[in-house]
C-alpha cells in the first residue's frame, strides 16, 4: 500500500514539425535549456526521448505543475499530433534524476528494443502505458550510462 504523494506522471508522444527536422539537436538543446530552468523551479523531473521524427516525453512532479508544464508544451509549434499516453498518480518518481534530459534512440539502441520494432513505421502514440514506460526506462538506462559525460541534461534540484 502506498501513501498519497501528490505526484503525477504524464507521458505523451508527438511528432516533430517539419522546420525542426534538420535542426533537431539545436531544438533539443533549446528545449533543455528552458526545461532545466522551468522544471527545476517547479520541481518537475523527466526525460525526453527523440527518434526519427517523434518525441516521447515523461514529466513527473506535483499534479498542478505537471499540468501547467504540459499546457505550455502542447502549445509549442515545434511539435504536433500531441497525444497523451499515460496520466496517473504515482507513489514515487521513476525519472527523478534530471529536471529534464534528452536521449536520442540511436539505431543501435533501437535494435535491442526488438519488442517495439522501432522502424520507420513505429508510432510511439500507439504504445500502451506499460510499453511506453519500458521504452522510457530503457532510454533512462542508456542516459545513465553516458551521464558521466558532458551530455544534454539538467540536474534535478
Ligand atoms: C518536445 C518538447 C518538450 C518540452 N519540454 C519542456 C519541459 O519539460 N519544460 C518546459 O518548461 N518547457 C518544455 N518545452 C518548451 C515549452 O514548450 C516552452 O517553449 C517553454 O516552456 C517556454 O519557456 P520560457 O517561457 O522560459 O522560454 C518543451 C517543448 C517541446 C517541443
Amino acid at each position: 500500500v502506498t501513501g498519497f504523494s501528490g505526484l503525477q506522471r504524464l507521458i505523451y508522444a508527438s511528432r516533430w514539425t517539419d522546420p525542426v527536422r534538420p535542426d533537431i539537436e539545436d531544438v533539443v538543446s533549446d528545449i533543455l535549456a528552458r526545461s532545466s530552468r522551468n522544471n527545476r523551479a517547479a520541481n518537475v523531473t523527466g526525460l525526453l526521448v527523440f527518434h526519427r521524427g517523434w518525441f516521447l516525453q515523461v514529466l513527473e512532479g506535483p499534479l498542478e505543475v505537471v499540468d501547467d508544464t504540459f499546457d505550455r508544451i502542447r502549445r509549442d509549434e515545434r511539435h504536433t499530433d500531441i497525444r497523451t499516453v499515460a496520466d496517473l498518480p504515482i507513489a514515487a518518481r521513476a525519472f527523478g534524476e534530471w529536471s529534464m534530459a534528452a536521449e536520442r534512440l540511436d539505431d543501435g539502441m533501437a535494435r535491442h528494443l526488438t519488442e517495439f520494432a522501432i522502424d520507420d513505421s513505429f508510432d510511439p502514440a500507439t504504445l500502451d502505458p506499460s510499453s511506453a514506460m519500458a521504452l522510457l526506462l530503457a532510454a533512462r538506462a542508456a542516459r545513465m550510462e553516458t551521464s558521466g559525460e558532458a551530455g544534454l541534461a539538467g540536474r534535478a534540484a
